[in-house]
């Protein structure tokens, strides 16, 4: 391996590369991506890398660290991930985080074994006298988070233990340049986590915290610039947080040689095309062109039940809806999506996490494979919260930048079975109900995401003195603070009451209304 070589091969040829940044390599925790959030919200950029990655992926980045998450392995197991070569071999600062730092500790000769007993929650550490620079300014006494089966019973030569608890002998050590801990800092049980990352990043590897929303719009545009040359861009409008904050920031690197296209599919929120055209002529200086293809979309969906089948079928008609849009507006060289990082992240897994693909999300699951654009992905490393932070310094409006996330198969999801337009009628009234009462409920009581759900069962009920046979709506809201994992939202009974009553009085046909409690995992948000 020539490190030394290709990094400085990839200095010479890159451009200067304004924003520091660190690498992270993943050994298949759960946490991985919450270590890279905390790494950005830090003001560092960081990537998430596969620990199967060649240097050769990370080089362009030019990091200035490393930092190793946990992962379910031992690293005595068979086939457990192994530390890849190029993390020592680069001379770079080394921050291991739980099996990061049991692999740390094998490949310099420490000793790792099991735990006398396994440790998941809390646990208080001391940390020694003489303060590492990765404590720096915090107590000798810190609240953490532990999860593991491992520990380090003895630390390598040259390597000092710097915290300890009573199951785990080396709860944090330290060389000169390399450092691993135990416990959890990117979790918020961990409450002083985000400090000992910062300590890496800053006193360690010397990062200077300038990843910031204007840094990543002027590295952007000048992107865009370069891979669009004098191309045309036709850009999915959704209305959505994702391809409005894409639209913003294509439209300010190429101006009018960007088409964004909005495609009524008729699977959209009561009132949400007006709502997007409207917006949209407010805020943006330029042309719409809009597309009415709700005939054609649920033709398409007609007889379709199967989750994935109606998922493929809405993003390739998507896609023919715009080649067809190309041909009359055109030519065009990219089609732009506002794909983000996680969905990135999820199609790059390593082999061996055999990540299992849970949902087709037609930004990145449902193209046909003869499409006839190249993708142009602008926010394809960036988490949900960054989207709205750029959208914010782009100068949209809050009623853009906070909307509540909304699939790219629309109510097709939320309609379990088939999908037709008198139940798309129906749900948008039952949906349109959820939403105002529970903004009607005030700022604190809002979730992360809330609507209704059509379910294709019916049961009995009585009005009046008849009875009835109607159908069933679920209520679905969700805490979450990046869709990875959500906890049902405790909603006030009567906020609840209130919908409850309103649907099964102004929403005909439905006749009882549930309220789904379940978390993600092992539920979804969704529920197809
Ligand atoms: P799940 O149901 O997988 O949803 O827990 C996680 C988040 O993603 C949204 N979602 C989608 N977004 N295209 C999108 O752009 C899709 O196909 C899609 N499916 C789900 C969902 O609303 C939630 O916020």
């Amino acid at each position: 391996m020539q490190i030394e070589e290709t990094a400085s091969a990839e200095a010479a040829n890159a451009d200067e590369v304004a924003i520091d940044a660190v690498v992270v390599v993943d050994f298949g925790s759960q946490y991985s991506q919450l270590i890279a959030r905390r790494v950005r919200e830090a003001g560092v950029y960081c990537e998430l890398v596969p620990h199967d990655a060649p240097w050769e992926r990370v080089a362009p980045l030019r990091p200035k660290g490393i930092i190793l998450s946990g992962g379910p392995s031992s690293v005595y197991d068979p086939g457990a991930p192994r530390l890849p070569e190029w993390v020592i071999a680069s001379g770079l600062p080394v921050f291991g985080i739980c099996y990061g730092l049991q692999l740390l500790a094998q490949a310099f000769g420490g000793e790792v074994a099991p735990a006398r007993r396994k440790e998941y929650g809390p646990a208080t550490i001391e940390v020694a006298a003489g303060s590492f620079p990765l404590f720096a300014g915090l107590p000798n006494r810190l609240d953490v988070w532990m999860s593991h089966g491992d520990h380090v019973e003895q630390a390598p030569p040259g390597f000092a233990v710097v915290a300890s608890t009573a199951n785990a002998p080396v709860a944090a050590m330290a060389s000169d340049r390399i450092a691993g801990i135990q416990f959890h800092p990117e979790v918020a049980h961990t409450p002083q986590g985000a400090e000992i990352i910062r300590n890496f990043l800053v006193n360690i590897c010397g990062c200077r915290p300038n990843w910031t929303p204007d840094s990543f719009i002027d590295r952007a545009v000048a992107e865009i610039r370069e891979t669009v040359g004098d191309g045309r861009v036709l850009l999915g409008l959704s209305g959505g947080v994702d391809s409005s904050v894409a639209a913003a920031l294509i439209h300010r690197a190429i101006a009018d040689r960007l088409t964004p296209v909005f495609v009524d599919n008729g699977l959209l929120r009561l009132g949400e095309a007006d709502l997007v055209r409207d917006v949209f002529a407010r805020h943006f200086g330029m042309r719409l062109v809009s597309v009415d293809a709700r005939r054609r979309f649920l033709d398409r969906l007609a007889g379709l039940v199967d989750p994935e089948a109606k998922r493929k079928a809405v993003g390739e008609t998507f896609i023919r809806v715009f080649e067809e849009e190309a041909r009359s507006h055109g030519p065009f060289d990219f089609l732009a999506q506002g794909t983000l990082y996680p969905d990135v992240i999820e199609s790059t897994t390593a082999d061996t996490k055999a990540a299992a693909k849970i949902k087709t999300h037609h930004n990145v699951g449902g193209l046909p494979e003869d499409m006839q654009f190249r993708l142009l992905e602008p926010l394809k490393f960036l988490f949900k919260d960054e989207v709205r932070a750029v959208g914010r310094a782009l100068g949209l409006p809050d009623e853009i930048v906070e909307r509540q996330p909304f699939p790219g198969p629309g109510l097709a999801v939320r309609i379990l079975g088939e999908v037709t337009e008198p139940d798309l009628d129906l749900l948008r009234q039952a949906d349109a109900i959820v939403r105002a009462e529970i903004e009607a409920a005030g700022p604190d009581h809002r979730p992360w995401q809330y609507f209704a759900v059509l379910l294709p069962v019916r049961s009995v009920g009585v009005m009046g003195d008849y009875r009835t046979y109607g159908r069933v709506c679920a209520v679905r809201a969700v805490a979450s603070a990046d869709a990875m994992t959500a906890d049902w939202a405790r909603l006030p009974y009567d906020v609840l009451g209130r919908i409850s009553n309103r649907i099964v009085n102004e929403a005909p046909g439905i006749t009882r209304v549930v309220f789904d409690i379940s978390s993600k995992p092992p539920a979804t948000i969704e529920w197809e």
